[in-house]
């Protein structure tokens, strides 16, 4: 994989070639505040996560989206932690990912959550090959989007995503500014092996 350039610092640092989708996505903060994603765009992103695999086909995910400028959108705002909605704010979509834990019948959905947080990184690759950025936030208060938007209690909000373009001159308030730039880390690769056969992994990873 070539070198990152100077403007592109958050690709991945692989220890062999990803697909550039996979390298070059990663959770600005900085979204441009007059981007607007066009209807087809936000089906375009349904329909990469409606399409992914789930535990006998059950499909346990439901979604709240909020376009900026919309009363949902406050809803969804209003729901993050502070500092999540200091740049959130910014973004064309709040999308909050839902997941059925308990079908109609009272059964439990035990790989609910397996399947919605899938179905959000399906939605992530197709934004990602639209030109869009995601940033996905734990922060935010499930009991006030329950409420905003009558979930029944058998509905957990997961993850509340924020989509829309990415602005690399805007200029974000510190602390914001300096994680935007930090270099991105994971674990080393052996480090993820816990059992099983021996994997050949070069050393720079
Ligand atoms: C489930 C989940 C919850 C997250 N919660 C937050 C959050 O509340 N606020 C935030 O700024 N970033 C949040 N993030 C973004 C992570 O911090 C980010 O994905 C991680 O640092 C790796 O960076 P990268 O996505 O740029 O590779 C969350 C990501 C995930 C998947």
């Amino acid at each position: 994989m070539p070198e990152p350039t100077a403007r592109d610092t958050r690709t991945a640092t692989t220890a062999v070639p990803l697909h550039p989708l996979l390298a070059q996505r990663w959770s600005p903060r900085a979204f441009d505040p007059h981007g607007e994603m066009p209807a087809d765009q936000i089906t375009a992103l349904l329909e990469a996560a409606r399409w992914s695999p789930s535990a006998a086909n059950t499909q346990p995910w439901r979604f709240v989206v909020a376009r900026r400028g919309t009363p949902a959108f406050a809803q969804v705002l209003a729901a993050l932690a502070p500092g999540n909605q200091v740049w959130a704010r910014n973004s064309a979509v709040l999308l909050v990912a839902v997941a059925e834990t308990v079908d109609e019948d009272g059964a439990p959905r035990p790989w609910a959550q397996y399947d919605v947080g899938q179905a959000v990184a399906h939605l992530s690759m197709q934004a990602q090959a639209e030109g869009l950025v995601v940033h996905q936030m734990g922060g935010f208060s499930a009991d006030a989007l329950s409420s905003a938007f009558g979930l029944e209690e058998r509905f957990q909000p997961m993850v509340v995503a924020a989509i829309g373009s990415h602005d690399a001159d805007l200029v974000l308030p510190e602390p914001l500014a300096v994680r935007e730039q930090a270099t991105r880390t994971r674990l080393p690769l052996a480090e993820l092996l816990v059992g099983g056969e021996p994997v050949a992994l070069p050393r720079s990873a």
